[in-house]
Order: structure tokens, then C-alpha cells, then sequence
């Protein structure tokens, strides 16, 4: 069987995470798919960074756009981030192309939906984003594939690891905000722009792909979203002596009449439920529906190892042969706009 060639754009935590995972991993992926994997291609802004990985022997685009259109590429693996400007153009351009698509890109699905889901079956051309919801949990598949035959009435849970990750250091350490901050940073947890896992855009995002697959595709700008900046130390404190503790939860509820709700907000939760126990860079996602009842899934939701091998698994469906439609008939359904939520703090 002929190899499955990758085309990488973006070798930044992810992408450099890609690559060293395939790498090491190498004969493992042959043996689980029966075919080998290859990076031929990749593209990143600065072509004479140390990245800390041999580049050499794979051939580099300047522009990442080119990617869509190299005959030597099968799969265009998106890793740059941003939802418009050049992640976008790529991404539909390699559509077009009839190019398989992988992307972590969480504010590219989110904000264009229903173009990518139209370009994806026009084409022909599978889109895969397991990385893009709660980085290393099999989110997308718990939701796409575990209980497809369900009509789920509620999920959601932490969906964002960086602010997990400062919250509970702020309750543990006691340590100042900003200081947790530019540690999740250094640790490759958290979005160029900090302030999307801040104010909990990174988490509606997220939200926002997941009730488009669960339940109906929403108007990503109707979600009730409030951030965690006002949390200040002593509330965490406050919260713990009253039994409570203090966590960022996206939730979205499916309400009769083809109606959704569907919000992000910090959240006071009791200190002994399981969901309170979810700790730093970890997420937890929660699923109920009236036949697969309650399922909790929970694990690292950030970071170059986990987040690399979630988009393997994307890639692994690809090198096995799995065909459309990976993403369902998301551009059938035209958004509507979320029930109004009282009461966000
Ligand atoms: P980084 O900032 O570490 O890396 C981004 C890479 O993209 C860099 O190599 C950068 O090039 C390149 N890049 C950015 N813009 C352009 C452009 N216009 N043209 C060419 N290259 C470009 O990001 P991450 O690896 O952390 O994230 C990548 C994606 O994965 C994002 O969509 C993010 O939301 C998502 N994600 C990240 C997770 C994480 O834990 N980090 C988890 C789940 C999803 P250069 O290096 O030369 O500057
Ligand atoms: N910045 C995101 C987070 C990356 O902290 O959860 C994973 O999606």
C-alpha cells in the first residue's frame, strides 16, 4: 500500500509534536494501519528557527497556502491557528482541492462551520478536528462516534486547560494570576492570543463544535460567555470554606422545540463532586442521553504530547480508509441563535 504523505502547516507546539510522535512512533502506525505514515511537506512562518526537530529532507513552503495544491501531499495537517487570514485559506483552498483536511484549529471550525462542511462534502474531502475540542480526550469521537445514535440532552464540562491549569494553581499555591499565566504559556498550553482561554472564547469555541454535532449547529455569537479575569484568589478561598470549588464549565442543553441553550461561565461546584477533582491542565467532558445515559470522560486538554496524538488519531482514520462523512450534514441545518441565558456573573 502506498504511503499516506502529510502536509504540515504550523510547527509550533502541535506540529512539532506531530512530527516527533510520527517519528518515534513510526512502526506502530504501520502496524495499526497497514500503511506508512510521512511528513513530505511543511510550512511555518520562520523557515531558520531551531525547532529542535530535523527538518531536513522535507520540503518547505514559504507560503503554507501552497500546501493545498502539492501534488505530493494527501493530507493537509493545519497547525497555525487563527480562525480567519491565512489557517482559513488553507484549509478551504485544500477542500477545493479534494485534499483531506486535519486541524486542531478549534476557532476555525467553530466560526465557519457551515462553509467547511459544505466544502467538505462538495469535494469530497474529509475534515478531521479531534484536536480541537479538549486536546488529548477523544471528544469529537465520544460525541460523533460513541453516541451517535443517541440524542443527547446535555453535555459539557472544562473545556479550556490553561484556565483549569490557573485556577487550580490560585487554590493550591495561592500563586498571582499573571504569574500562572505566563507558566501555562511556557508550557505550550495556551492560545497566541491568552485571552481566548481567559474569557472563555477558546471554551465557546469548543462548546460551539459540540452541539453543532450533537444537536444543531449554533450562531456562534448567540453563547452566553463569561470569563474568569474577576476571579481573584480569595473567592477560591471563600468558595473552598463553604464547600465549593471554583471552575470554568461550557455547558450546552438541548431544550424542546429544536431549541439549545448554551453557555460558558466560571461555576461554583461542590469540592467533592468528581468534576471539582479535575485538576490543572486536565478537561473532563460529560455526556447524557436517554439511551447511553451518563458518560464522563477526562484527561489532559492542552499541550504538545497530548494534543500531537489527537491529531494522529485523525490521521489514522485517514490512513485506514475511513470516508466521508466524518463531520455529518452540519451545512444543512442553518445555525440559530441560543436561548438567553439569566444570570451569567
Ligand atoms: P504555536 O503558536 O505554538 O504554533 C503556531 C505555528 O504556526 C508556528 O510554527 C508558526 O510559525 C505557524 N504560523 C502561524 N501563523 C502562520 C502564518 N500566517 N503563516 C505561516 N505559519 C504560521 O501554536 P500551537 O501549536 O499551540 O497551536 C496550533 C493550533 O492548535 C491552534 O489552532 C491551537 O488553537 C490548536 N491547539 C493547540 C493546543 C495546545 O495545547 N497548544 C491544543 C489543542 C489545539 P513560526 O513558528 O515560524 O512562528
Ligand atoms: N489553549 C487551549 C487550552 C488549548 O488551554 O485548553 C487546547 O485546546
Amino acid at each position: 500500500t502506498s504511503p499516506l504523505r502529510l502536509g504540515i502547516a504550523g510547527l509550533g507546539t502541535v506540529g512539532t509534536g506531530v512530527i516527533r510522535l510520527l517519528r518515534e512512533h513510526a512502526d506502530l502506525l504501520r502496524h495499526r494501519t497497514g500503511r506508512s505514515i510521512e511528513v513530505v511537506a511543511v510550512s511555518a512562518r520562520n523557515r531558520t528557527r531551531d525547532r529542535g526537530i530535523d527538518l531536513s529532507g522535507l520540503h518547505w513552503h514559504d507560503d503554507p497556502v501552497a500546501l493545498a495544491n502539492d501534488p505530493n501531499v494527501d493530507v493537509v495537517v493545519e497547525l497555525m491557528g487563527g480562525a480567519e487570514g491565512t489557517a482559513h485559506t488553507l484549509v478551504t483552498e485544500a477542500l477545493k482541492a479534494g485534499k483531506a483536511v486535519v486541524t486542531a484549529n478549534k476557532a476555525l471550525v467553530a466560526r465557519h462551520a457551515e462553509e467547511l462542511a459544505h466544502l467538505s462534502h462538495q469535494h469530497g474531502a474529509p475534515l478531521l478536528f479531534e484536536a480541537a475540542v479538549a486536546g488529548g480526550i477523544p471528544a469529537i469521537k465520544v460525541v460523533r462516534e460513541g453516541v451517535a445514535a443517541d440524542a443527547l440532552t446535555r453535555l459539557g464540562g472544562i473545556l479550556n486547560g490553561t484556565s483549569n491549569f490557573i485556577l487550580t494553581e490560585m487554590a493550591e499555591t495561592g500563586r498571582a494570576f499573571e504569574d500562572v499565566l505566563q507558566e501555562a504559556q511556557d508550557k505550550g498550553y495556551a492560545e497566541a492570543d491568552p485571552s481566548a482561554d481567559i474569557d472563555g472564547w477558546d471554551a465557546a469555541h469548543k462548546l460551539s463544535i459540540l452541539t453543532a454535532i450533537a444537536f444543531r449547529p449554533i450562531v456562534f455569537d448567540s453563547l452566553a460567555v463569561s470569563g474568569m479575569r474577576r476571579i481573584t484568589t480569595d473567592d477560591i478561598h471563600q468558595a473552598r470554606k463553604l464547600g465549593y470549588a471554583i471552575k470554568m464549565l461550557g455547558v450546552a442543553r438541548r431544550l424542546p422545540e429544536d431549541r439549545v441553550e448554551a453557555w460558558v461561565q466560571p461555576c461554583l461546584i461542590p469540592a467533592r463532586s468528581g468534576l471539582a477533582q479535575v485538576n490543572g491542565v486536565y478537561n473532563a467532558l460529560t455526556t447524557e442521553g436517554p439511551f447511553s445515559g451518563p458518560i464522563t470522560i477526562s484527561g489532559q486538554g492542552a499541550g504538545e504530547g497530548p494534543t500531537a496524538d489527537a491529531v494522529m488519531a485523525d490521521v489514522i482514520d485517514l490512513a485506514r480508509g475511513h470516508g466521508l462523512p466524518l463531520w455529518g450534514r452540519v451545512d444543512e441545518q442553518a445555525p440559530i441563535p441560543c436561548e438567553p441565558v439569566e444570570g451569567l456573573v
